[in-house]
């Protein structure tokens, strides 16, 4: 998500704000004794923070951490972040290429990646979330039973995705071809909706979602 950037992000994000982690180094493999929940989620590439804050709210008991690259985007999400009342939600800015530098080897339970950029020029695959070295990663970080979940819309970046986790010892153990459809509603009602998705419902262009366990 390229946003131009805004003449209040800067001084915003000199200023301290709860959600804001500002040297994520400083928390490696002490995510869970410093703020003291349960599992600990990772949204990757998280936008303006939907999806990451809806999530928090359900889920109380759990930590939610979203890393998001873009300056103005993460600014955004840490200002909506005002208006809920959250102990358990956290924001990074920075590029999921520095992941094992913020996570600790088996620190993470799951990983989520909300409509990834698809990237779908050849020479471009390497900026894909789901491409090999940043599998390599979360299988670094990802707990020996950890898993990941990952929507999108794009049915090329979705293939491309299931080859990928499979070849790189993940299990699928969940798939959906239309996520959003009445059928499922009951279940979804449990998963919050992204920016993104929420154009894709509004366009009725499917959903595709699958959950993928790590493996030995
Ligand atoms: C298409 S948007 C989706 C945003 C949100 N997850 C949603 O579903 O509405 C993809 C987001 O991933 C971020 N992103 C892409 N590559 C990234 C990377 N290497 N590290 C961190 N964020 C990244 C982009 O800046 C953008 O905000």
């Amino acid at each position: 998500m390229r946003i131009r950037k805004k003449k209040w992000v800067e001084p915003f994000l000199k200023l301290d704000h709860p959600t804001y982690i500002k040297e994520p180094e400083t928390l490696i493999n002490q995510w869970q004794s410093t703020f003291n929940k349960g599992f600990l989620h990772l949204e990757i590439g998280a936008g303006k923070g939907d999806y990451w804050l809806n999530m928090a709210r359900q889920h109380p008991q759990a930590l939610w951490v979203a890393l998001e690259k873009e300056e103005t985007v993460g600014a955004m999400a840490i200002r909506k972040a005002y208006a809920f009342d959250v102990d358990n939600a956290f924001f990074i800015i920075d590029d999921a290429s520095r992941i094992t530098e913020f996570f600790g080897e088996h620190e993470v339970d799951i990983i989520h990646l909300n409509f990834s950029d698809p990237w779908p020029k050849k020479s471009h695959w390497r900026r894909r979330l789901s491409s090999e070295s940043y599998i390599d990663d979360y299988r670094k970080i990802l707990k020996p039973d950890g898993k990941i979940i990952m929507k999108t819309d794009n049915r090329q970046l979705f293939e491309y995705s299931l080859v990928n986790f499979n070849q790189q010892r993940f299990t699928l153990e969940e798939v959906y071809l239309d996520f959003r459809d009445a059928y499922y509603e009951k279940i979804n009602k449990l998963d919050a909706i992204t920016e993104y998705e929420q154009r894709f419902i509004d366009l009725e262009q499917p959903i595709y979602r699958g959950i993928w366990r790590k493996h030995a």
